[in-house]
C-alpha cells in the first residue's frame, strides 16, 4: 500500500520516551524500600552480565529533577515510568509506604509542571522479594488481590493527575524468561509451571483493570506487550504453518487473553495435548473479559522469522546477552516452530532484526484483529555508544533506527491504524537488565558503567537534538 503523501500524526500524539523503575531509579534499599526479585538475582554469581544490578543504575530516584528538566528542554509530551511496588509496599502489602508514595507524586508533579503527560506502568517486574518468598508470586492466585490492592492504593493516589496508565509491561517476554529459559527470577525452566503461572498474570491484569474502571472512570489503561511479528522463512507450506504456529504461541496467546478475553483455539487445543494447558477456574474467563483495555502497549524491537522445527528439533536457547554479533544461535519448540535468519534485514550488535516495516505490519495485524488504540510503548535501539574527547556521542545509527520506525508509524496510521502516541526506548541511557550498561539506549548518555557507577553525569546525544527537533515540528520532517 503506497501513500501518494503521509498523513500527519494527529493532534494530541504522545512523543514520549520511557524508562522502569529497576533500570534508572537506583536507591534500593532508600526511604522504606523492600528488596524485590530483582535485588536478589542480580547478586547471585552469573546471573546478569559482569554482575551489573540496580542498586545505583542512573541513580534517578535522586537526580529526577535534573533528568525532568532535560525532558522540558527536549519538549517531551509524554514521560512512560514505573513505579516500584516494593517501594509502595515493602513486603508487598500491609501499610503502604509514604516515602515511596511521596516520591512518585514528587516527580509526577515535576512532570506535569512541564506538560509533561506521565504515563504510568504498574508493573515492570520488579516483584516484592516477600511475595516470593511466601507463595511463589506468579504462581499463586494470592497474588491477583495483592496486585489489585498495590493498584488500588496508586489508583486512588494519582488518579486525578495521570491519566494514562500501563498495566503489566512485557508479561509475555518476562515470565518466559523467568519460567521457560530460567534467564530472570525466580530462574525456573518448565513449561507447565510457566502456563500457569502465565494464566494467573492475566487474572490479575484483569482485575486491576476491572478496579481500575472504578478509580479511574476517565483513564486509560492497556498491558504492554514485547511483539514481534511473525514472518515465515519460506513460501513452503510447512513453514508458513510454523510461522502461524509462532503467531498463535508468541503473539495471540498473550494479546487475544488480554483483547479479547479468550485463549486462541489451536494453541489451547495442542496445550491440552501436551498436558501443558493452564487451569481454567470457573469465573476466570468472566474476570478475563472484565479486564479488555482501552488500548494495546506495543513494545516493538524486531521481527522474527520462522521455519519448521519437526519433533526432536530445536528447543529454546538463551538470547545474545554478549553484544557480540552473529553469536545467537536459533530457538524453537519441536514440533512448532524454530527462528531462521532473515537475509532481508541488518541486525545489531545484540543480533535484533532492524525492521521497521515490521512494525507497520504489526500495527495493522493488531488494529485489524483488536480494533483498538494502540500506543508503542518501547522502542528503540540499543547499542554500544562511544563518549567523545568534547563530550559529544555521535549516535546517527540511533537516529537512522528511530527515524524509520517513526516514517513506519506514519504509514500505519495512513493505513488506518489509531496510534496514541510513541514512547522510544529509552530517555536516559540505565540498566540493560541482562547487558548492563554497556548496551545503550538513550538519548541521554549517562556517564558510568558495569565496574564505575563514576560521576553519573548526564550527556546529551545527537539523537536529543534530533528528537527535539521532530518534537518541535509534530513529526511533519525527520
Ligand atoms: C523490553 C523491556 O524487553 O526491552 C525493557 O521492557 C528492556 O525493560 C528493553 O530494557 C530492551 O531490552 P534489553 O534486553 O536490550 O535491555
Amino acid at each position: 500500500m503506497q501513500h501518494a503523501k503521509l498523513k500527519e500524526f494527529p493532534e494530541g500524539f504522545l512523543w514520549g520516551a520511557a524508562s522502569a523503575a529497576y533500570q534508572v531509579e537506583g536507591a534500593w534499599d532508600a526511604d522504606g524500600k523492600g528488596p524485590s526479585v530483582w535485588d536478589s538475582f542480580c547478586k547471585q554469581p552469573g546471573a546478569t552480565f559482569l554482575g551489573s544490578n540496580g542498586d545505583v543504575a542512573v541513580d534517578h530516584y535522586h537526580r529526577f529533577r535534573e533528568d525532568v528538566a532535560l525532558m522540558a528542554e527536549m519538549g517531551l509530551k509524554a514521560y512512560r515510568f514505573s513505579v516500584s511496588w516494593p517501594r509502595i509496599y515493602p513486603t508487598g502489602r500491609g501499610t503502604p509506604n509514604e516515602a515511596g508514595l511521596a516520591f512518585y507524586e514528587t516527580l509526577i508533579d515535576a512532570l506535569l509542571e512541564h506538560h509533561i503527560a506521565p504515563v504510568l506502568t504498574l508493573y515492570h517486574w520488579d516483584l516484592p522479594q516477600s511475595l516470593q518468598d511466601e507463595y511463589g508470586g506468579w504462581e499463586d492466585r494470592r497474588i491477583i488481590a495483592d496486585f489489585e490492592n498495590y493498584c488500588i492504593t496508586l489508583f486512588g493516589r494519582f488518579a486525578g493527575k495521570v491519566k494514562c496508565w500501563v498495566s503489566l509491561n512485557e508479561q509475555n517476554y518476562n515470565l518466559t524468561n523467568a519460567y521457560q529459559l530460567g534467564t530472570h527470577p525466580p530462574a525456573v525452566q518448565n513449561r507447565q509451571r510457566f502456563f500457569a503461572a502465565n494464566h494467573i498474570a492475566f487474572l490479575a491484569n484483569a482485575q486491576a483493570i476491572a478496579a481500575f474502571r472504578h478509580y479511574v472512570p476517565d483513564g486509560l489503561i492497556g498491558p504492554s506487550f514485547a511483539y514481534s511479528p511473525a514472518y515465515p522463512a519460506s513460501c513452503r507450506p510447512i513453514d508458513l504453518l510454523a510461522c502461524e504456529n509462532a503467531e498463535e504461541f508468541t503473539n495471540h496467546w498473550w494479546l487475544d487473553t488480554y483483547c479479547l478475553g479468550r485463549y486462541p483455539q489451536a494453541a489451547l487445543a495442542h496445550l491440552r495435548e501436551t498436558g501443558e494447558a493452564p487451569e481454567i477456574l470457573p469465573g476466570d474467563l468472566d474476570l478475563l473479559r472484565q479486564g479488555i483495555p482501552d488500548f494495546i502497549g506495543v513494545n516493538y524491537y524486531q521481527s522474527l522469522t520462522y521455519a519448521d522445527n519437526p519433533p526432536g528439533g530445536q528447543t529454546l536457547q538463551r538470547i545474545n546477552t554478549t553484544g557480540i554479533k552473529g553469536s545467537t544461535p536459533a530457538s524453537g519448540i519441536p514440533g512448532l516452530y524454530q527462528t531462521a535468519p532473515n537475509p532481508h534485514l541488518e541486525t545489531t550488535n545484540w543480533d535484533w532484526n532492524i525492521d521497521p516495516t515490521g512494525l507497520r505490519i504489526g500495527l495493522r495485524r493488531l488494529a485489524s484483529r483488536y480494533g483498538l488504540p494502540i500506543m508503542i510503548t518501547e522502542n528503540g535501539l540499543g547499542e554500544y555508544d562511544r563518549l567523545e574527547a568534547d563530550d559529544r556521542i555521535h549516535d546517527d545509527y540511533r537516529i537512522d533506527y528511530l527515524k524509520g520506525h517513526l516514517i513506519a508509524c506514519q504509514q500505519a496510521i495512513g493505513d488506518g491504524v489509531e496510534l496514541l502516541g510513541y514512547c522510544a526506548w529509552s530517555f536516559t541511557d540505565l540498566l540493560s537488565w541482562l547487558n548492563g550498561y554497556q548496551k545503550r539506549y538513550g538519548f541521554v548518555y549517562i556517564d558510568r558503567d558495569e565496574h564505575d557507577a563514576k560521576d553519573l553525569r548526564r550527556i546529551r546525544k545527537d539523537s536529543f537534538y534530533w528528537y527535539r527537533t521532530v518534537i518541535a515540528n509534530h513529526g511533519t520532517e525527520f
